[in-house]
């Protein structure tokens, strides 16, 4: 079992994604949002804050795996792809943690591609120093440093998505 220290702990969480879920739904009053979760490290953090939208709101997930990471433009492909109509929607992606931002670019380049009226982003965390390429990210539960962190959804080899809160794991 590796060492790792205590980040984020469930208490301070929950509070952040209570306000999330308050600006998403002020935000969103007038449109019929779709909220799009990014499997596997966002099912944790989608399920609690779905439940902090207060409005009628459609949920679908994608599972993606990107390709040229290290080039400009890079390549994503849909090992699960989205499986509602996108045309003319208004879509939130949720993401775990975002890193050099790369992810996030590709799928809003594929999202607006076929027709998505709007595409913003909210990521639970957010590893700011490291990113390569400039998207604008929404809504951030909480801006960190560049360490590896596991837990409350985010894995390091599969392992650790099931801790309740976030640690940062030693020596890697
Ligand atoms: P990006 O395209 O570089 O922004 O990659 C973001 C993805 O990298 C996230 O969805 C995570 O799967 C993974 N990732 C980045 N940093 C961490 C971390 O500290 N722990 C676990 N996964 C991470
Ligand atoms: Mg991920």
């Amino acid at each position: 079992m590796p060492e790792k220290e205590l980040i984020i702990g469930k208490r301070e969480i929950a509070k952040r994604i209570k306000e999330l879920g308050a600006a998403i739904t002020k935000d969103y009053e007038k449109g019929q949002l779709l909220v799009v979760g990014i499997l596997n490290g966002a099912f944790v953090f989608m399920a609690d804050l779905a439940r902090e939208i207060k409005l009628e709101i459609e949920i679908d997930f994608v599972r993606v795996v990107s390709y040229g990471m290290g080039t400009v433009s890079g390549t994503l492909r849909f090992t699960k792809d989205i499986e509602v109509d996108i045309q003319g929607r208004d879509i939130l992606i949720v993401e775990d943690i975002i890193d050099t931002g790369r992810t996030l670019a590709l799928l809003k380049q594929s999202f607006e591609g076929r027709g998505a009226q709007s595409v913003r982003f909210c990521a639970l965390l957010d590893k700011k120093e490291r990113r390569e390429i400039d998207v604008c990210v929404d809504y951030v539960g909480f801006e960190v440093q560049s360490g590896f962190l596991v837990g409350y959804g985010l894995d390091c080899r599969e392992q650790f998505r099931n801790l309740p809160e976030i640690y940062q794991l030693k020596d890697v």
